[in-house]
């Protein structure tokens, strides 16, 4: 048996279905994902939705994914990326999204493993910034673990660079501090997020990180600009198991 956790990541979808963003018609892409995760994951035990989930940053975009959302619901989360609203989110979504420290923060667990999703959005900024409270309440978390406890985090910025001038420009502010931490806790084990809209894989003080490819438009990987190319949406699927292995799909939606 195992745990099985979705993520999709940087919908960028708008309250009005027809628009685009950069000639990419999001919400038929963001769909077809659902309808695909529907048919291909009928076990998933939790699905996240790693930040920039509505472009224009509206509670009307959260209040229309709400309805493609609800057979997700009770195991739904969302993390704010630094194309959401804080606020509209914990308005729209008052049973998905709770407040620490004014954060959007979550923990599941499934032991040995304890899913947290951690908040990096900074208001009006495309940079992340996790914030003294916010890692002293992941410090807390970790303290309390055990030493067979397995931590997969969850968040929006990714704490590496990527190799693309543009985006580490726009990367995670307190990066170090969250290194120090994962170097200190070895149980934090793999680390996943959005941001990026395309693969990356990295080691992190004892840890895997892993970013995806986007519900919505997809970035050339190794560019020094923002270019965009033609690629299906994608979802990644982790299997948390039992003995505290993990192993992960990034799953292309035809
Ligand atoms: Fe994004």
């Amino acid at each position: 048996m195992c745990f099985v956790v979705v993520q999709i990541t940087d919908c960028h979808l708008f309250a009005d279905r027809s628009k685009e963003l950069r000639d990419v018609a999001t919400w038929p892409r963001f769909l077809k994902l659902l309808a695909d995760l529907r048919e291909r994951v009928p076990q998933c035990d939790l699905l996240v939705l790693t930040g920039d989930t509505a472009h224009d940053e509206l509670a009307a975009t959260y209040r229309e994914i709400a309805g493609p959302l609800q057979p997700w619901r009770a195991k739904l989360q969302i993390l704010p990326g630094n194309h959401d609203n804080r606020e509209a989110l914990a308005e729209v979504f008052p049973d998905v999204c709770r407040s620490t420290n004014q954060r959007l923060v979550f923990q599941r667990r499934s032991a040995p493993w304890t899913i947290l999703g951690l908040d990096s959005h900074k208001p009006g900024e495309l940079s992340g910034r996790l914030g003294a409270a916010q890692l002293n309440w992941l410090e807390q978390r970790l303290a309390e673990a055990g030493p067979s406890d397995q931590f997969l985090l969850m968040l929006h910025h990714p704490p590496i660079p990527v190799a693309s001038a543009w985006l580490d420009a726009i990367g995670l502010e307190d990066a170090q501090e969250l290194r120090d931490l994962a170097q200190r806790f070895r149980q934090v084990r793999l680390v996943t997020c959005g941001h990026v809209h395309q693969p990356i894989a990295g080691s992190f003080a004892h840890a895997t990180v892993l970013s995806t490819g986007a519900s919505g438009p997809c970035f050339q990987a190794r560019s020094a600009q923002l270019r965009i190319i033609p690629q299906h949406p994608i979802y990644r699927v982790i299997e948390l198991h039992e003995n505290g292995e993990w192993t992960s799909q990034v799953v292309e939606v035809p």
